[in-house]
């Protein structure tokens, strides 16, 4: 079976998808590997893309924050995105893209085994929804909600969450997250590895 690292070196030198001829450097991952919390954000940004780290940058700081709330440490969870690659200033990932690159994510999930899953934004709490078999919606309607996954691979809880990002642009948007994530500090227990 493929290791994590084998993973990572493998994603290093993809050219999948078109985002290959801008990027700078691939943001694979990082973290616990043997956490049972992952957490999944939509793609790398500004910062990611030059230092090769998941959440560095602005809402990286304000996840920081959060995780606080949770009574989590950066060290103690597995964090990544669905892009791998950073999207020309920023846009929105395609389908296509979305498509090319999740298989990673996919590999990532067999192989990390996660417990939790705290899905960030629209884009990761679709695909995460979708690939387990709940109805996806819209992440007004649904953040902070858990969503219990048992079948041959996995028995674990999906909690849907706000992107971090999102109390950058609305300052009102800060206190509902940081309420979630105090749910998720509920749901989540001292039950880390
Ligand atoms: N936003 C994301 O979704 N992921 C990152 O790694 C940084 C910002
Ligand atoms: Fe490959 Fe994903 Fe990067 Fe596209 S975004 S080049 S699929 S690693």
């Amino acid at each position: 079976m493929t290791t994590l690292e084998e993973l990572k070196q493998k994603v290093e030198e993809c050219k999948k998808c078109g985002l290959y001829k801008t990027r700078k450097k691939v943001v694979f991952g990082s973290g616990d590997e043997k956490s049972k919390i992952m957490f999944i954000g939509e793609a790398p940004g500004r910062n990611e893309d030059e230092q090769g780290e998941p959440f560095v940058g602005r809402a990286g700081q304000f996840l920081n924050q959060l995780l606080k709330e949770a009574n989590l440490k950066r060290e103690e969870i597995y964090i990544t995105n669905i892009l791998k690659c950073r999207p020309p200033n920023n846009r929105d990932p395609t389908e296509e893209e979305i498509k090319m690159c999740s298989p990673y994510l996919d590999k990532q999930l067999t192989i990390i085994r996660p417990k939790v899953i705290i899905t960030l934004g629209n884009y990761s709490t679709k695909y995460i929804l979708k690939k387990f078999g709940k109805t996806p919606e819209s992440i007004s309607r649904i953040h902070g909600e858990v969503y219990h996954v048992k079948n041959l691979l996995f028995d674990m809880k999906i909690i849907p969450s706000y992107h971090p990002a999102a109390a950058l642009y609305n300052p009102n948007m800060k206190q509902v997250i940081i309420n979630d994530f105090k749910k998720i500090k509920k749901e989540i227990g001292d039950d880390k590895r």
